[in-house]
């Protein structure tokens, strides 16, 4: 089973950028499962109804998201309501949708898992006893989990911490890839960040010109999403039957 999993697809510039490439992803990469990130899906930040549908619409199977999720209210009811949808289930319990979910990919139960980082973010719970305790009460043939996550220590560990007991884990939320992809010895695919899939001419997604106005002079400042140059980032795990990874490629490819 090929698992491709996306960074974050920033705004309508990494939407339409993903629709368009998505042809030649699924040529190149033949995948039968895709993963992406949505949390910068609405307007740069956030997520709705709309937007998911949007990434349902390009292909994608399992949204997961991150710190931005509960950005715009009305898409809270969605979250309750899909189960192609996720948050990081180390958020206060009560909190709208859900932190993992299975999907039946070529006979396979996959448990797709969205975790947050503790260091530099909000949560309710640490991510390495969510992990095992989710692992601990669920049955299931492999399990991805996204952690979306700030330091790229804490995405690390997190590898080490689940070589072996996951298939893969894929970081998200810097928005910058990293070259750390691997499988490690256990057989748990691994990278601290795969990137977003976004605009290039920008900074994490934004304007160059706006977020340097907002660091130069610190000033409140309007963030736009920029548009040019988008670039479609992500990674490819090929999973065994034994529910571990047989490799890792790194993907970074100009939008079509
Ligand atoms: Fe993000
Ligand atoms: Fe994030």
């Amino acid at each position: 089973m090929r698992v491709l999993h996306i960074g974050d697809v920033v705004g309508s510039p990494g939407r339409q950028g993903l629709r368009e490439t998505m042809p030649q992803l699924r040529e190149r990469y033949a995948p039968d499962l895709v993963i992406v990130n949505g949390e910068n899906s609405a307007g740069g930040m956030g997520i709705t109804e709309r937007t998911a549908n949007d990434l349902f619409g390009a292909g994608t199977d399992v949204i997961t998201t991150g710190n931005h999720v509960y950005r715009h209210r009305e898409a809270y009811d969605f979250l309750e309501e899909t189960d192609r949808v996720i948050r990081p289930a180390n958020y206060p319990q009560g909190n709208p949708g859900r932190g993992h979910t299975v999907v039946e990919v070529d006979g396979m139960r996959v448990r797709v898992v969205n975790l947050s980082g503790g260091v530099g973010l909000r949560v309710a719970r640490s991510p390495f006893d969510t992990i095992d305790s989710i692992l601990g009460h669920h049955e299931q043939d492999a399990v991805i989990v996204d952690f979306h996550a700030e330091v790229t220590s804490e995405k690390v560990a997190m590898g080490w911490h689940l070589d072996g007991r996951a298939a893969a884990v894929l970081g998200t939320h810097t928005h910058v890839p990293t070259a750390d992809g691997r499988v490690l010895p256990g057989g748990t695919a691994f990278i601290s960040d795969v990137g977003m899939t976004g605009s290039r001419t920008s900074v994490l997604g934004v304007k160059p010109e706006q977020a340097l106005r907002s660091l130069i002079t610190q000033m409140p400042t309007r963030f736009e999403t920029a548009e040019e140059d988008v670039w479609v980032m992500g990674a490819v795990v090929d999973v065994n039957d034994r529910g571990l990874a047989d490799s890792f490629e790194q993907v970074m490819l100009p939008a079509q």
